[in-house]
């Protein structure tokens, strides 16, 4: 079994990205043949968006958070409807209604469930709830640095790091609004609880991405 969080930022930056969706869908097409798959897909643009429109009339996070999680679900439907048969036909609201869709042998597509976190956290706790062999973590970014790289110039990218390292580096970084780490906090937490096996990468590198589902070396990072 094998869990993945597409960031929604590679399904739609600036428009939604057909060609990108092209080329994911056949990559779990094929990857569909040698392993169970759940993919917890983000809300890019559609997220912010709402998400900015909304601010003008509510201050309220949980609202804008819900709104947020309509963009993450709306996301999934349009990978479930390119995937065609070999993905489920529903999106999963919970955890445990993925995990029950997931019976069907077919690639379950899911978006957010409970405001709070990010689809990072969701993708963590299905994969935690399935005993997941890997968490795939398709990102913008290309790793996990050993400090904020948008901060110091001289941040390093990790390779290898371990589960604390992993905690510790994101725990440094304090949540604030519109301030992204690369992996959202409570996500950090369930990963070193559960030492779920997870890889770091950039989405946009389709062949990274490949490699990290069939356990090939990847140039993101790993946390073991
Ligand atoms: P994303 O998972 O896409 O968050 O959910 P993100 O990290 O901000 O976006 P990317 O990866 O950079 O594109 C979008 C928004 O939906 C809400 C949050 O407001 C989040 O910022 N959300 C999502 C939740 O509240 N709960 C969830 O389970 C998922």
């Amino acid at each position: 079994m094998i869990v993945i969080s597409l960031g929604g930022s590679l399904v739609s930056r600036e428009k939604i990205d057909t060609r990108y969706i092209k080329e994911i869908i056949e990559i779990l097409r094929e990857a569909a043949c040698n392993f169970k798959l759940g993919v917890v897909v983000g809300g890019g643009r559609t997220a912010r968006e709402y998400i900015s429109a909304a601010r003008n009339f509510s201050n309220n996070d949980y609202i804008l958070d819900k709104i947020g999680i309509e963009a993450t679900r709306l996301n999934a439907l349009l990978l479930i409807s390119a995937l065609e048969d070999i993905a489920y036909p529903e999106v999963p609201r919970t955890v445990d209604e993925a995990v029950s869709y997931l019976k069907s042998s077919r690639i379950v597509i899911m978006g957010g469930t409970e405001p709070g976190h990010t689809t990072d956290a969701v993708a963590a706790l299905l994969a935690e709830r399935l005993n997941a062999e890997r968490l795939i973590i398709a990102t913008n970014v290309d790793g996990v640095y050993d400090k904020d790289p948008k901060r110091h110039k001289d941040a390093q990218k990790l390779k290898r790091l371990s589960f604390k390292q992993l905690l510790d580096i994101i725990m440094s970084i304090p949540p604030e609004p519109g301030v992204n780490t690369v992996i959202d906090h409570l996500a950090a937490l369930i990963i070193n609880r559960s030492r779920i096996r997870t890889i770091v990468i950039n989405g946009a590198n389709t062949k990274d991405l490949r490699n990290a589902i069939y356990g090939e070396d990847v140039e993101g990072s790993v946390i073991e």
